[in-house]
């Protein structure tokens, strides 16, 4: 795969903005409650938005965004159908193929593609971004030092879905076009999220994907979500996803002090606390043993002394976007790393 090429290619592209489109950012955005607001972090709640009407956002936008997309940050993964089998996600080569012939084999396949740092790739998002975390933090005072972390474009087919998982720092969907089933379930609750699994996922172990069972249903909260609303939900809240139609969603996550000290914790208890042998590990983040866990935890990060997990094992792959096939997807003679797999690299 001719990834390094084309990466030169388009980061010369980065700074700027690399579509010819019409900021829009400040003219769309939303309007919660001051109840709204003061939930926000805690609890699971439906939001609306405005960001659907957003030029940046049409399907010329994605098109030319999808044909510039620096190919290392251009994640695309198909999967099965049976929600309690996750070992069925697997990495797509997406590198060669034009926006159009992305759109198009999106129609056809089961195809997730996963745009990430969108912010960092074009000044307009970035704006977006930006002023979107500048409105939260101003009215949520509750939370400690919010600072916007991590955001991705998710463009996806219809009938797909994505495991049940979860994601280390607080984060939340602003659903943009079509229509997609969405659960989140019980957040810090060891039913739902045994304890070594947020330990190894934060150690980056394993992926976020979780075992899941059709039961954990009758817990969540479900919602058919639409254009112009969003969710978001307590940090470590599991959750997973079905597709009805085409999808287009912007996910975007946060650090606070509050996120990082759970976070802290967690990787305290997974280096420090499991390598003692103890078994049911604290998580609770008040009061001063916590602080000192997640400082040592962080102090040690610092310094490189935390042996990080390898996921590369799931990049490697012999199938790739194809326009021209039925299923939008076709194989390939010898399986390969995917280009987005050199994104740290
Ligand atoms: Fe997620």
């Amino acid at each position: 795969m001719t990834d390094i090429s084309h990466q030169l290619h388009h980061d010369s592209q980065l700074h700027g903005s690399a579509l010819n489109v019409t900021p829009t950012s400040s003219e769309h955005s939303f309007d919660w409650s001051a109840e709204e607001y003061k939930n926000f972090s805690s609890e699971i709640q439906l939001l609306k938005h405005e960001y659907h009407k957003s030029t940046l956002f049409s399907d010329d936008a994605l098109v030319k965004l999808l044909d510039n997309y620096p190919r290392t940050w251009l994640q695309c993964y198909t999967m099965g159908t049976n929600p309690e089998n996750h070992n069925e996600w697997t990495p797509v080569h997406i590198a060669d193929s034009s926006g159009a012939e992305i759109m198009q084999a999106l129609q056809k396949g089961r195809i997730w593609i996963n745009a990430v740092n969108i912010d960092k790739y074009d000044k307009q998002y970035g704006k977006l971004i930006e002023e979107m975390y500048t409105k939260i933090s101003t009215n949520c005072p509750h939370i400690q030092n919010l600072r916007n972390a991590f955001n991705a474009l998710l463009i996806s087919s219809p009938g797909i879905q994505v495991y049940y998982h979860l994601d280390t720092d607080p984060n939340m969907l602003w659903h943009i076009r079509g229509v997609k089933k969405f659960w989140v379930y019980p957040a810090q609750d060891k039913r739902f999220t045994p304890q070594n699994y947020i330990e190894e996922i934060i150690a980056q172990e394993r992926h976020e994907n979780m075992p899941y069972h059709s039961w954990y249903d009758d817990h969540a909260y479900k919602v058919s979500l639409e254009e112009g609303q969003a969710v978001s939900w307590p940090q470590h809240s599991p959750h997973r996803v079905e597709n009805v139609t085409v999808n287009v969603s912007l996910t975007s996550s946060y650090e606070s002090t509050e996120s990082r000290k759970l976070v802290g914790v967690h990787g305290a208890n997974y280096y420090f606390l499991k390598k003692l042998g103890i078994k049911n590990r604290p998580t609770n983040t008040q009061g001063v043993f916590p602080a000192i866990k997640a400082f040592s935890y962080y102090v040690c990060n610092k310094l490189s002394l935390l042996k990080k997990g390898s996921r590369t094992s799931t990049y490697v792959s012999d199938i790739q976007v194809d326009a021209n096939s039925d299923t939008g997807l076709s194989k390939l003679d010898n399986a390969s790393r995917t280009a987005f797999s050199y994104i740290d690299e």
